[in-house]
């Protein structure tokens, strides 16, 4: 029998999606299932971010992979018109994984110029440390996506769990920087449930 696989996210669903939402979910969703792409964007939340890349970088195809059925209805409202239900021109270019990314990733070919992950889960209990998602073994596997000069870009303002993520790189092959830098607030962020003052960010190269 196959392994499980540890569970890296909480809660799936929310609060009761809005009419709308729900027919976001059962009819656009279906059509922005994601094959091949440029950027990954893993865990988007309410996806401020995604619409950012997607904005930033028209001709790239921006996947993003979040499990949380209310983020991803967010994301879904945020980058279409109320009347229509159509997506905006701007935002075609964003497909959706509701889904774990890991399940993705085993079923693509794509080698990504970058892979965002934004405030991922801290799990801050010793017993869930095993649920944090930033293991070296899944950034091994995250480096098999990267293209030649791809990026992994991580921030989190859990410094504590920045700080592990430094221990889990020296079980890979990446090198890190650590970049000044300064992005949109997203969702999660601007909560900074650990109170640091900003939050860190790495990039990981092959
Ligand atoms: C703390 S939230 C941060 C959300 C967003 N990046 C932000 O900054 O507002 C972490 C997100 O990662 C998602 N997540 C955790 N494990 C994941 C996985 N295996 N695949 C995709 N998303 C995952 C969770 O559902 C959650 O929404």
């Amino acid at each position: 029998m196959e392994k499980q696989e540890i569970r890296t996210f909480g809660r799936r669903h929310g609060k009761k999606l809005s009419a709308r939402q729900q027919t976001l979910v059962d009819e656009l969703l279906p059509t922005l299932k994601p094959q091949d792409g440029d950027i990954l964007e893993i865990g988007f939340g309410a996806g401020e971010h995604v619409r950012n890349l997607a904005l930033a970088n028209p001709n790239k195809i921006i996947i993003g992979a979040e499990p949380f059925m209310n983020g991803v209805a967010s994301l879904l409202s945020a980058i279409t018109d109320e009347k229509t239900n159509q997506v905006f021109d701007e935002y075609k270019n964003i497909r959706i994984w509701a889904d774990d990314v890991r399940d993705f990733l085993r079923n693509t070919d794509s080698k990504f110029k970058q892979i965002w992950v934004l405030h991922p889960d801290p799990w801050p209990k010793a017993r869930h440390e095993k649920r944090r998602l930033l293991s070296a073994d899944f950034l091994n596997t995250l480096s098999k996506y990267l293209s030649s000069d791809g990026e992994i870009i991580i921030g989190t303002d859990h410094w504590e769990y920045f700080d592990w993520i430094l221990e889990q790189i020296k079980e890979t092959n990446l090198s890190a920087t650590i970049p000044d830098m300064e992005i949109i607030q997203t969702r999660y962020q601007n909560k900074n449930k650990a109170g640091t003052t900003a939050p860190k960010y790495l990039v990981l190269h092959n």
